[in-house]
């Protein structure tokens, strides 16, 4: 069964090799046929060929799904009240995640399914059509593999995040909290995950604990992964470098040398920028002219968690990397699609072109820039995830 999808005005298709011949190849007057999950044809309108359906855009700017990249939804509870403090002057503190736990780890089953639930309808009515999301407020063996267990229903990208913070029960015995982690933490929850994760920032784990945890999930068959750079320089990103993690997300702090490391590890390791977080605990904006320069990977991703950064938008996340973080809407948007899908090592996603998946939005605008010129404007009219509209739009 085979559609073909016409009434796109401009098409992104993040491949190079069509349209304009920049990196987001927009054609003009395109059209899409999908076959099932697919994508089976893309290109101008004229040369398209006919399918079994048709389906009218009506002068739509489309571009692929957003690929979100990084991600804590599996929690009870939220912290309102923080947030009011921390735009009344209260800093913004690794230590906050403890509410966040205590309120996980008492919350059942179907409250946290539900919130997954909630939170990933957001996601997708949001147009993001691939996601990941992290374990990181249970903290015991147990509740970090239920939060596995339930994310895993939601998504295959799924990572284990028992190094979030120290819990308060391990607050004089560091090593033995790493220990749980490396050992029966990560026997539980290696199956349920396909990447391991550490907050290797102030308050939460130095780098050698991260490396430790690091190597250990690696071990076990994740892939890792890591948050670094969020509240000072560290040795983080280059950590994630030497490890060849698939991507090191915050990057609010980055030394010249950590750009450095970022660029020649490029094709490795993906620098993920989080504008969300720098907003909601009015951080010191990360400049991406210096990323985009030095020649790093660079995604964005919403970092929706209650403490940091509750949004599921990735449109208000391009908005904003681009009025504060100096991305230039077309950087933006890459990084929203094509740069989440590269740090979730996806090559299925992220780009329309031919075999891919047929993830794709329709926004009610003339161009992807009105994703930055319009802000906190609900663009996204369609949403096609696997072949499939969103019903009810
Ligand atoms: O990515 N940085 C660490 N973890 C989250 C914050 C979690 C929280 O405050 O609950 C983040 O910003
Ligand atoms: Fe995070």
């Amino acid at each position: 069964m085979t559609t073909l999808y016409t009434g796109i005005g401009e098409l992104v298709t993040n491949d190079p090799s069509q349209g304009d011949g920049t990196a987001l190849g927009v054609v003009t007057d395109g059209a899409v046929v999908v076959d099932g999950d697919r994508i089976a044809w893309v290109g101008q309108r004229a040369h398209a060929p006919d399918a079994d359906s048709r389906v009218d855009l009506g002068d739509a700017s489309v571009i692929p799904g957003f690929v979100d990249s990084h991600a804590h939804l599996v929690f009870a509870g939220e912290r309102s009240a923080e947030f009011a403090a921390r735009m009344s002057g209260q800093p913004y503190a690794a230590g906050g995640i403890a509410t966040t736990v205590a309120a996980t780890r008492a919350a059942d089953d179907s409250t946290l399914d539900n919130g997954l639930e909630r939170l990933t309808g957001e996601l997708l009515r949001g147009g993001v059509t691939t996601f990941e999301t992290k374990s990181g407020y249970g903290l015991t063996v147990a509740d970090e593999a239920r939060a596995l267990r339930l994310a895993r229903a939601f998504t295959d990208e799924t990572t284990f995040l028992g190094a979030h913070v120290v819990p308060q029960e391990y607050r004089d015995d560091r090593d033995g909290y790493v220990d749980l982690v490396v050992g029966p933490m990560l026997e539980a929850c290696a199956p349920l995950a396909r990447w391991v994760d550490v907050f290797c920032d102030r308050g939460a784990f130095d780098v050698d604990e991260a490396r430790t945890i690091l190597a250990a999930g690696t071990a076990a068959g994740l892939v890792p992964r890591l948050h670094a750079g969020q509240l000072e320089l560290g040795a983080g990103i280059q950590l994630a470098v030497e490890l060849e993690a698939a991507s090191v997300d915050h990057c609010t702090y980055a030394s010249d040398a950590d750009l450095e490391a970022l660029a020649a590890a490029a094709d490795t390791t993906v620098a993920t920028l989080l504008p969300g977080a720098e907003f909601s605990t009015r951080a010191t904006w990360p400049d991406a002219r210096r990323f985009f320069d030095a020649g790093a990977t660079v995604a964005l991703a919403t970092d929706c968690n209650p403490g940091s950064s509750f949004t599921s938008s990735m449109s208000f996340c391009i908005a904003v990397a681009v009025r504060d973080m100096y991305f230039t809407p077309a950087q933006a948007l890459w990084s929203a699609t094509a740069g989440g899908a590269a740090a979730l090592r996806r090559d299925d996603v992220g780009v329309l072109a031919v075999g891919r998946r047929a993830d794709f939005v329709a926004l009610d605008a003339p161009s992807y820039v009105h994703l930055a010129y319009r802000p906190g404007v609900p663009l996204v009219r369609d949403v096609i995830a696997n072949g499939v509209p969103l019903p009810g739009r």
